[in-house]
């Protein structure tokens, strides 16, 4: 299912259908603790227990989690080592509470350079978990905007390699159904603790038409009374996608 705020105005719900959250802060909430920086990501797990229940709680449909950005290679070997074992443990551990949830589980991003008993893991992970439907979690590592629109690019010309002798043929609707999130829906809540108000090459292309919605709560500290708040923010926001107020309230634009 492809979606595109660009090219139709999207149903607005009072609940945000999908969720995209980069959870920062675990090593400032450790830090301050005197704690090493790993024992905040190790604390980050279970405010990931917490949001993926919430959400699925409040109706969420899709939640994305900015787990391991294709930069984070650039921090110090023993804290991505812990990373890696952190995301080997939450597969080998979290699954079958999934399952009980009916929680889809995606990993979205460059795979191939994980190793591979991680790339196993997530394979069977998401074969397991692949019948349900309650809410779709999707955990992006190694994961960049930038390599999503790269890669989505190189998928298109080889799927129609026309294309490449004319590119004024290359639109919107022929590039997205190769993006790695194709099939959901744009995010419609943007969320990212730690007080720092960047994209850091999340969902780039995805994020158009987001409502994007920075807390200095630390990702340790994050629960369903932020994720309450937070929806309580964005069922504030008036979305226009680029209309007028006036047309909204005179329920006269397309899609209104
Ligand atoms: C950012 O905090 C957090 C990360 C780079 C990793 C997030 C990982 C987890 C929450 C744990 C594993 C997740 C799953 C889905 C199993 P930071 O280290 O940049 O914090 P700082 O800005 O305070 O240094």
């Amino acid at each position: 299912m492809t979606s595109s705020s660009t090219l139709a105005v999207p149903e607005t719900r009072p609940v945000p259908r999908h969720v995209a959250i980069i959870m920062d802060g675990n090593g400032r909430w450790a830090t301050r603790r005197h704690l090493p920086r790993t024992a905040g990501h190790a604390k980050g797990v279970q405010a990931v227990r917490r949001v993926v229940e919430a959400c699925g709680r409040r109706g969420v449909e899709y939640l994305t989690l900015f787990a391991f950005s294709s930069e984070n290679w650039r921090r110090p070997v023993d804290e991505v080592s812990l990373l890696m074992r952190l995301f080997v443990q939450a597969l080998e551990r979290e699954v079958d509470k999934l399952q009980e949830q009916g929680v889809r589980l995606h990993v979205v991003g460059d795979l191939s350079a994980f190793e591979p008993r991680l790339q196993e893991l997530i394979a069977q992970a998401q074969a397991r978990t692949a019948a349900n439907d309650r809410l779709h979690l999707c955990v992006a590592a190694n994961y960049g905007g930038r390599w999503d629109i790269l890669q989505a690019t190189r998928a298109m010309l080889a799927a129609r390699p026309e294309l490449a002798a004319h590119p004024e043929r290359i639109d919107e609707a022929a590039l997205a159904p190769h993006l790695s999130m194709a099939w959901a829906p744009e995010p419609d809540l943007f969320i990212r603790t730690g007080g720092e108000q960047r994209i850091s090459n999340f969902l780039i292309w995805q994020l158009a038409y987001t409502e994007l919605y920075f807390t200095d709560r630390y990702w340790p500290d994050f629960g369903d009374e932020e994720i309450a708040a937070a929806f309580e923010w964005y069922r504030s926001r008036e979305r226009r996608f680029g209309r007028t107020s006036a047309q909204l309230a005179a329920g006269t634009a397309a899609g209104a």
